[in-house]
């Protein structure tokens, strides 16, 4: 599926983002270990959490989809070995996390994904997790995944992570809490503790603790005993980003997206913005289900470049392709480093940013682990007949549809498919708000 993405002066409006994908694949995992029903609001019906829920019911969760919302139905559920191969689709946190807890659990499963998801690195979650007691094998260190249960978990293990991911790091939770066991991981950089959060919301116990520049993340071998009959799921500040960096470089823009995650562990890119001269207001702060939510307005502004902390990568590695875009309208240059795990994203986002930024003729230098972008606040694409590829991977289509809000003739962005991954209606929002955007 191709989309053309048309210049337009003006963006305005309220809107909502749809439910946060992280937050949406961890509630059908974790709400399934409990014992109450849970009625889920506001999920994310994208494809990534419905294969997700897929392979969850495939292991004998009880959830069924009602419309918008998700209601896990604890008291059918009956865990058990697959009939048949899980399809994680084109979703590493679904494949990560559905990894610890299969082995946890001590079911045998396979687990398979798309072409994309095939290539993604799967040793830096089977080692660990081979070495917490797991009987899991990769095939050359990708998928397809075969698990054969556990040879018993080990208990009061500590791991330290070689490389910042939360999709370790939760894996890894997920497979000792469902045997019952405490772990200590030490992460380097903090990444994203939507698992955390959701453990102890219902009742579990994690505990966070920084020595040395350190974050020691404990889970303690505690049930979650706190049952809740509803979790409301919050806006995923992933897909607000393209509404952000879209309302800062468009001439005339005033936008307010509302209820949108603001975990601090996803949402560097409000401060990375605010530095480069965003016009960026973060209202009505409240919490949700042990989530940080908020309003957030913003203006049309005259950005700057500016150089990224590599502290923040990881809470900003999702957004990296649109601060790219927002960074080629900014004046001077803006550099980012320390970012390699984009290479091993849905695409290599670090090729497939500097592929297209050439095309729409913006200077910039792709470097081994980053980017850095000499961009103009002036900047308009001057060119005809741009045509994007997108590797199929949702957030560079995404990204590069917005750079067409500021082009003379349009960009067409092929292989667009995949935004069902994240921002179902990415297209019907955008253009709800001013955007012309359509399918070619
Ligand atoms: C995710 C963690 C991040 C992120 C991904 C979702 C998660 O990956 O890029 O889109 O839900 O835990 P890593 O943890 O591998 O960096």
């Amino acid at each position: 599926m191709n989309i053309f993405s048309k210049k337009i002066n003006k963006l305005e409006g309220v809107c909502q983002c749809p439910g946060d994908k992280s937050i949406s694949q961890r509630i059908v995992m974790i709400g399934s270990l409990m014992q109450s029903d849970i009625k889920v609001d506001n999920f994310l019906m994208g494809a990534d959490p419905i294969s997700t829920l897929q392979a969850m019911i495939d292991i004998g969760a009880s959830i069924e989809v009602d419309g918008n919302n998700v209601l896990i139905n604890n008291k059918n559920k009956n865990f058990k070995d697959p009939q048949s191969i899980l399809d994680l689709g084109n979703s590493g946190t679904g494949m990560r996390l559905m990894m610890g807890l299969i082995s946890g659990l001590n079911l045998k499963a396979q687990l398979k994904g798309d072409e994309s998801l095939s290539k993604r690195p799967m040793l830096r979650v089977s080692d660990p997790l081979s070495e917490l007691g797991s009987l899991v094998l990769t095939s050359n260190g990708t998928a397809p995944i075969h698990i054969n249960g556990n040879q018993g978990i080990i208990d009061n293990w500590i791991y330290e992570m070689p490389i910042a991911s939360a999709q370790v790091k939760s894996a890894l939770l997920l497979a000792a809490l469902t045997a019952q066991k405490n772990i200590t991981i030490v992460e380097g950089k903090y990444t994203r503790d939507h698992t955390e959060r959701m453990i102890n919301f219902f009742g579990g116990e994690v505990n966070s603790i920084t020595k040395d520049s350190k974050n020691y993340i404990t889970l303690s071998n505690k049930i979650m005993n706190k049952e809740h009959s509803n979790y409301i799921v919050a806006g995923d500040f992933s897909s607000s980003a393209f509404i952000i960096v879209a309302a800062l470089i468009i001439d005339q823009a005033d936008m307010l997206i509302k209820n949108v995650g603001i975990n601090e562990t996803r949402s560097g890119l409000i401060n990375v913005l605010k530095e480069m001269n965003g016009d960026i207001q973060v209202l009505n702060k409240r919490n949700q289900c042990n989530e940080e939510v908020a309003d957030i307005r913003v203006k049309s502004s005259r950005l700057k470049g500016i150089e990224v902390s590599s502290s923040v990568i990881p809470n900003i590695i999702d957004e990296i392709p649109i601060l790219s875009i927002a960074a080629s309208f900014a004046d001077g240059k803006t550099s980012i480093k320390d970012a390699k795990e984009l290479r091993v994203k849905e695409s290599d986002r670090l090729q497939a940013t500097s592929d297209g930024l050439s095309i729409i003729g913006v200077q910039h230098k792709q470097l081994d682990d980053g980017i850095e972008i000499y961009g103009n606040s002036k900047f308009f694409i001057d060119k005809e007949n741009i045509i994007i590829n997108s590797y199929d991977d949702h957030r560079i289509a995404m990204s590069f549809l917005i750079a067409g809000m500021k082009s003379r003739s349009g960009i067409k962005v092929k292989n667009c498919e995949n935004i069902k991954t994240s921002f179902p209606n990415f297209i019907e929002l955008m253009n709800s708000l001013g955007g012309d955007f359509y399918e070619i």
